[in-house]
């Protein structure tokens, strides 16, 4: 199995994504909401890049989620926080979302043969379900804008760690998000929180997601792409 890793959305076109499974990681917070969504009995998770979509979609009877710079959009049902996609109000419900990194993502993955959505949230159940299904794989990074961040990073790390038995061969980028994960995963909740990301969302008041989202192994759900929606596997 190959495993390769993209930090960012700027360097996908770098990633010949045909015929591998693709999996999205956004840990803070796009990829931790919709695990914990689909992992709570979210019925679908429809993932747009932009919020006149998602508009669009909430007039067909979606409920609307999402963010833009970390905050709530405004007239949107939900924001994005992992916790409030496992209100009761949301079982069996089909939800649209938009988020700043995320779903941009998810959008630039179009070529691959899969897309699978991973996060510390179900982190055993996909290196499980990647395991299982033996293609090459890359891990996404979301990002920041484009940028590097270290969150996604060290989810990136943690995936391609549980597949090391499975792994032939690999790139300086995944050798590189290994150590990251390795070096850190005694502390990973107290990096996290040091993470740009969390400090932003800790200037809105968000904290509370931020520890959510650095626990390993809550949901057994694998989130996959499938006509344009997400389902549990
Ligand atoms: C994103 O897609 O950029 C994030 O999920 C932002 C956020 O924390 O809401």
């Amino acid at each position: 199995m190959y495993v390769e890793v993209c930090y960012t959305p700027e360097l996908i076109h770098q990633f010949d994504l045909r015929g591998k499974s693709v999996v999205i990681i956004d840990v803070l917070r796009a990829t931790s909401c919709m695990v914990a969504g689909m992992g709570s009995g979210v019925a679908s998770i429809r993932p747009v890049a932009s919020v006149e979509e998602c508009r669009a979609l909430g007039e067909q009877g979606y409920a609307m989620a999402g963010e833009r710079n970390g905050q709530k959009v405004k007239g949107f049902d939900l924001g994005n926080s992992p916790l409030e996609y496992q209100e009761a109000k949301w079982l069996g419900k089909h939800i649209a979302t938009t988020t700043t990194n995320g779903t941009r993502a998810i959008a630039c993955a179009d070529d691959a043969q899969e897309v699978v959505i991973a996060s510390f949230l179900n982190l055993r159940a996909v290196v499980d379900y990647l395991s299982l299904q033996k293609q090459d794989v890359v891990l996404f990074c979301a990002g920041w804008k484009g940028k590097y961040n270290i969150e996604d990073s060290l989810c990136a790390g943690a995936i391609a760690n549980g597949l090391s038995d499975m792994i032939t061969h690999t790139t300086d980028a995944t050798q590189a998000a290994i150590y990251l994960y390795q070096a850190c995963e005694t502390k990973l909740a107290e990096v996290i929180a040091q993470s740009d990301h969390a400090q932003r969302l800790s200037s809105f008041g968000i904290a509370d997601d931020v520890t959510y989202c650095a626990q390993r192994n809550v949901f057994d759900v694998v989130p996959v792409l499938q006509n344009g929606e997400l389902r549990p596997l």
